[in-house]
């Protein structure tokens, strides 16, 4: 049996109490062996500590260094910013990791398996903007600073050629708009042109690729892809459109990988329309346990989680409604946990 491992748990709002209760029961099953911190966040921990990210669940991650989480919500008004951007600096969570996999056979797109690396906390999303007044309109301008480091690109590339790596991905595609952004993509392209000759070259080929073109190539052709890294708008974009390529967000995890913590999750939010009904699809955020399952090496257990949700849909064909079918999460969950006691 494995050493315990303590971590983190945020059930978060909405659907996350019953996503986190089902991939918690896959998790025993497999005979994890985490050691659970629950912690409140987002709009729990607005009602409860009137901070959507209180003290103790950040004192508890900077303990564990390891955390699964549930959506979050933010309240808007109020001026709470962002829980979700919060936890990212905080940790310097500066890779965003979304894998993308078909689950289901016979779709508009079969055999997918792409990897979005995102840089998760430079670029355009530093919140640099403001307006400029001219005359009577107080929005007669507006204007945002994009801001990309050497370093801060060079961490997300080499974290994203180390897991290529690693994880036996053959081509990797530097998605940039440095033909337009000279300066702000520019840095980013140029420092992995000189990073994989320096140090890659020959481990997996290398490919660039401006992103205008890698959305139409990615709808046109998505198989000549394998691993896409991008800065932090590009990625943010470009992973919905790979997750809508395997069937939306219920079946896409995320990681968020930092120097300092990891933090797992489903890339979808809260959904609120269906939030207590029993009805939400688990998978998300179990296939984001299964990628924290191999970043703590546990490589067979994350492989028998997937081989579970595998059968489950294929075999028991269990479906919860955002796949056309109409299992509940819960008999979902049973049937997933039959799975994994037989395998
Ligand atoms: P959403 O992802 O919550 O929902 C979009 C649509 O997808 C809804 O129709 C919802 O029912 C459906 N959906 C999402 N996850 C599903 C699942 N697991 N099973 C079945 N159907 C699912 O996006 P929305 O409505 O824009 O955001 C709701 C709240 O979530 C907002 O407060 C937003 O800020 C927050 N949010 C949090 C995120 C996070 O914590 N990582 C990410 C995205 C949004």
């Amino acid at each position: 049996m494995p050493q315990s491992i303590p971590a983190t748990l945020i059930p978060g709002d909405g659907i996350g109490p019953e996503i986190v209760d089902a991939t918690m029961a896959a998790l025993d099953a497999l005979g994890a062996p985490f050691e659970w911190d629950t912690q409140i966040a987002g709009l729990e921990g607005v009602k409860t500590a009137g901070d959507p990210l209180p003290a103790k669940t950040i004192e508890s991650i900077r303990r564990t260094r390891l955390a699964l989480k549930g959506p979050l919500e933010t309240p808007s008004g109020g001026g709470y910013r962002s829980s979700n951007v919060r936890l990212r600096e905080e940790f310097k969570l500066y890779a965003n990791l979304r894998p993308a996999r078909t689950l289901i056979p016979g779709g508009r797109f079969d055999n997918i398996d792409l990897v979005v690396v995102r840089e998760n906390l430079e670029g355009l999303y530093i919140g640099h903007e403001h307006y400029i007044q001219i005359d009577d309109d107080p929005h007669a301008v507006a204007m945002a600073t994009g801001v990309n480091t050497r370093q801060g690109s060079r961490r997300l590339l080499e974290y994203a050629f180390e897991h290529a790596v690693a994880t036996g991905r053959k081509k990797v595609s530097i998605v940039h708009k440095a033909n337009i952004m000279k300066a702000l993509t520019g840095i980013f392209l140029e420092t992995g042109l000189e990073l994989y000759e320096r140090k890659y070259k020959g481990r997996f080929t290398l490919d660039t690729v401006i992103i205008d073109a890698c959305a139409m190539k990615l709808v046109l052709n998505p198989w000549q892809f394998d691993m896409l890294v991008t800065t932090n708008l590009f990625g943010d974009i470009l992973s919905d459109l790979v997750a809508g390529l395997v069937g939306g967000l219920g079946m896409t995890p995320g990681a968020n990988i930092g120097a300092n913590a990891a933090i797992f999750e489903a890339v979808h939010g809260s959904a609120p329309d269906i939030a207590g009904k029993g009805v939400a699809n688990p998978i998300a955020l179990m296939l984001a346990a299964a990628m924290m399952l191999e970043h703590c090496h546990l490589p067979h257990m994350a492989a028998r989680l997937r081989t579970a949700i595998d059968q489950t849909l294929n075999i028991d064909k269990a479906r919860t409604g955002d796949l056309g079918g109409s299992t509940r999460t819960a008999d979902f969950t049973r049937a997933l946990v039959r799975r994994i006691a037989n395998a």
